[in-house]
């Protein structure tokens, strides 16, 4: 396992982490694009600059972690391969199969029994075993942590795991070299992973980097923790559109966010729709809400209210998987076959 965590750094992983992860992806994932749009600058009133992870393997950036924490699991056929375990319906239980398949390992994936089809089909289509359970949080843990103690599995958690957090963090890495002006990025926060990650990068490399966070005003505990000064998670299931920031930062990554981000913009349910909406007409991208949560925060008006010579501004399109059953058109069809 690593040891590099905890050196040479207050929090659970150190810029050295972060590199060392980016070697390992090399030539596993995709470096993605920055994309801009006239029409979207013209709306913010600033540069934007879009890091396109919708582009990503498995079409988000949890890919990212995923891999860096199966990195140091065993794949056999000398010793037995030791399973990974998660409870994610969404990017990270896709991510992580597709992580595991790489690596030779088997995953088990919990899911809710009420998960659409298509996210299952996607995560089995990856080649994870998935596991139905109550939908219920206390659930969804107890069933993994059963399957933890059954197989010798590894519980990969998917914004808490250290070896997670410093495989979001290479976004950062590569964003402050393709945007070498940048003043300013804004990162999407749930349980906190890519946001920690980046943050500890930037302000380690770039401290003058303004490091944002967006989220939810319905799921809005990075918000909340931040300006009470210590955890407050959200009360019971946010009611959100932005499913992948439902979960709330934790005890590893809260003092990252703490110390390193520098501030929470939140978002109505309306803005994250129409800034998703906006992204898909103007620059073509199919973009997931949840990453319209980061579009929707540079478009508010507090956002506008910042000094103007905050000029460039990169907002991580986190995520492209839209549940395409969702669009009303599109819901009695099925895609080709053969495709
Ligand atoms: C598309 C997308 N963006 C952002 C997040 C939030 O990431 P984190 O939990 O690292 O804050 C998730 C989490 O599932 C996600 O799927």
């Amino acid at each position: 396992m690593p040891n590099a965590w905890n050196i040479d750094s207050p929090y659970c992983l150190s810029l050295a982490d972060v590199e060392e992860a980016q070697v390992y992806l090399k030539g596993l994932i995709h470096q993605t694009p920055i994309m801009t749009s006239s029409s979207l600058d013209e709306s913010a009133q600033r540069h934007l600059y879009f890091k396109c992870e919708i582009f990503q393997k498995t079409g988000s950036f949890k890919v990212r972690g995923a891999l860096n924490a199966v990195r140091f699991l065993s794949a056999g056929p000398g010793g037995k391969p030791q399973p990974v375990v998660t409870h994610s319906c969404g990017n990270h239980g896709q991510a992580l199969s597709l992580a595991a398949r790489m690596k030779g390992i088997p995953a088990y994936i919990v899911v809710p029994r009420t998960v659409a089809s298509c996210k299952k089909a996607a995560i089995q289509g990856y080649g994870a075993y998935v596991v139905e359970c109550e939908p219920t949080y206390e659930d969804r843990t107890e069933m993994a942590a059963k399957i933890v103690q059954e197989t010798g599995g590894h519980l990969v958690h998917t914004s808490w795991d250290e070896a997670v957090i410093a495989g979001q963090g290479t976004i950062g890495l590569e964003v402050l070299q393709q945007v070498p002006d940048l003043d300013a990025i804004v990162v999407v926060v749930g349980g906190g992973g890519m946001l920690a990650g980046v943050a500890v990068v930037v302000k380690a490399l770039r401290p003058d980097v303004k490091v944002y966070a967006a989220e939810p005003h319905n799921a809005n505990d990075c918000f909340q923790s931040k300006l009470k000064g210590r955890l407050t998670p959200n009360p019971g299931s946010p009611d959100t559109i932005a499913e992948g920031v439902k979960g709330n930062v934790g005890v590893k990554t809260w003092p990252i966010i703490r110390d390193l981000v520098d501030d929470v913009f939140t978002v109505s349910e309306e803005e994250i729709k129409q800034a998703t909406r906006l992204v898909w007409e103007r620059m073509k991208l199919v973009i997931e809400p949840t990453a319209g949560v980061g579009v929707a925060a540079v478009l508010s008006q507090r956002f506008k209210d910042l000094p103007q010579e905050m000029r460039n501004i990169c907002v991580v399109l986190c995520g492209g998987n839209v549940d395409l059953g969702s669009l009303d058109w599109l819901r009695d069809t099925q895609g080709p076959p053969n495709a």
